[in-house]
């Protein structure tokens, strides 16, 4: 069915007015082809905001970050901290490899442990194997590079869990690694005398890492107290995991922002940073925050970063591939340096505000837009953006941002 037809039966089954259908149908930048093409029972688009962080500067050069979210504030936030790296040499990055795990469960062998050595054993010819499937991913210098075999006892018995480590480059590398892990599955069964059951790529993605590292002067961030403060509040979530949570989340505002942005999966990033926060059987912070010999702050972070530049929507979406030209990267490698430091940044501001004047002060403000657009809902007055603007700045005058007291401005103005 082509998306208008689908739209329609949804518009009737939802009693949409013919605008609201008109909204969701509508593309905006990208080709509807394109979009029924990237998955499936398409009727429209669901548009974000798009912004640009300023400021950042990594490993010595200077980039524009685009930011897809929902969430005001964001975008402020972490321009403003990348400025105040500034002037001890911005964020200092690093990559791993770009090492991918695939898994494959053996399961119904009685000796797991001379299961387990059997396989080791013929790690050259399941590496084989695997590269036979991808012959253009190793021609780019790609591949299955090593295997790994760990015995996993489970409330129904132990499984023999092979690792393919998979260098897929610039790409995210899901498909390359899923073929290769149900291509070897057979011959593990041979090796073995088990039945594998799931070929799967993990997204505890520890082979493809970024680390990133920044100093925040004292000066740039208003004296030593707020370096203290700072300090304080990272130990909170070290020592805490519901606080932990929300610092993450922080953190992740940042990253899932840029991951979106560049056409990359979310989830597969998301689902890597939380698993790897936990990987030592505690939840913890992705970030670190110290105190060095002249004062200032240091932060460092550190998490999985299964992104890529080519396949995927990164390719197929105009938005995305435009976004990739503004960051204007060579690698994979390079686009999850420049995501590590937009997660340290938003961490960063976040620790800054609560540690001083609280984050509703900011964040409100910025939120004030919505909540006057919230008030010509709820009075159903229509919106006009002039007049959106005059009750939002009355609103942060008054310094109550509410929808009560965007109404009642509303109302006054609107003499209702
Ligand atoms: C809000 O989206 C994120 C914060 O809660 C993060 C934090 O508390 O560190 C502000």
């Amino acid at each position: 069915m082509p998306p208008e037809e689908r739209l329609k039966i949804v518009q009737e089954f939802a009693d949409l007015t013919d605008d609201e259908a008109a909204t969701v149908f509508n593309s905006g930048g990208v080709p509807l082809d394109t979009i029924d093409r990237m998955i499936e029972n398409v009727v429209g688009t669901f548009e974000l905001p798009l912004g640009i962080a300023t400021n950042f500067q990594i490993n010595g050069k200077d980039y524009l970050v685009p930011l897809a979210v929902e969430e005001p504030s964001v975008v402020a936030a972490a321009s403003n901290s990348a400025r105040q790296t500034r002037d001890r040499g911005g964020f200092q990055c690093s990559a791993s490899e770009p090492v991918m795990i695939g898994q494959i469960q053996l399961t119904g062998v009685p000796d797991p442990s001379g299961a387990r050595l059997r396989i080791l054993h013929h790690r050259q010819e399941i590496l084989d194997l695997a590269n036979e499937q991808d012959p253009v991913l190793v021609r780019f210098g790609g591949g299955a590079r090593d295997i790994d075999v760990r015995v996993v006892n489970s409330h129904v018995g132990d499984f023999v869990v092979t690792h393919l480590l998979v260098d897929t480059r610039d790409a995210m590398g899901a498909n390359a690694v899923n073929t290769m892990a149900e291509a070897v599955a057979p011959y593990i069964e041979e090796l073995t005398g088990g039945k594998v059951f799931l070929r799967i790529l993990s997204n505890l993605a520890v082979h493809r890492t970024v680390r990133g590292r920044a100093i925040f002067s004292k000066e740039a961030m208003g004296g030593e107290h707020i370096v203290d403060g700072i300090i304080m509040a990272y130990a909170l979530a070290a020592s805490d995991p519901y606080r932990c949570a929300t610092h993450n989340k922080g953190i992740m505002n940042g990253i899932s922002s840029v991951v979106r942005s560049t056409g990359n999966d979310t989830r597969a990033v998301e689902a890597g940073a939380h698993a790897f926060a936990a990987r030592t059987g505690s939840y913890l912070p992705l970030t670190t925050y110290e105190k060095n010999a002249d004062g200032d702050l240091v932060g460092t972070i550190e998490l999985p970063m299964p992104v890529g530049l080519i396949g995927g929507a990164t390719k197929t979406h105009p938005v995305a591939k435009a976004c990739i030209k503004i960051l204007g990267v060579d690698n994979a490698q390079e686009l999850g340096m420049i995501i590590a430091a937009v997660g340290l940044a938003q961490n960063h501001a976040a620790l800054k505000a609560l540690a001083t004047v609280g984050i509703q002060k900011g964040h409100m403000k910025l939120h004030a837009r919505n909540v006057a657009v919230a008030a010509f809902e709820s009075l159903g007055v229509e919106e006009d953006p002039a007049l959106i603007d005059e009750v939002k700045e009355e609103l942060v005058k008054g310094g109550k941002i509410r929808v009560d007291k965007a109404e009642e401005i509303l109302k006054r103005i609107k003499g209702l």
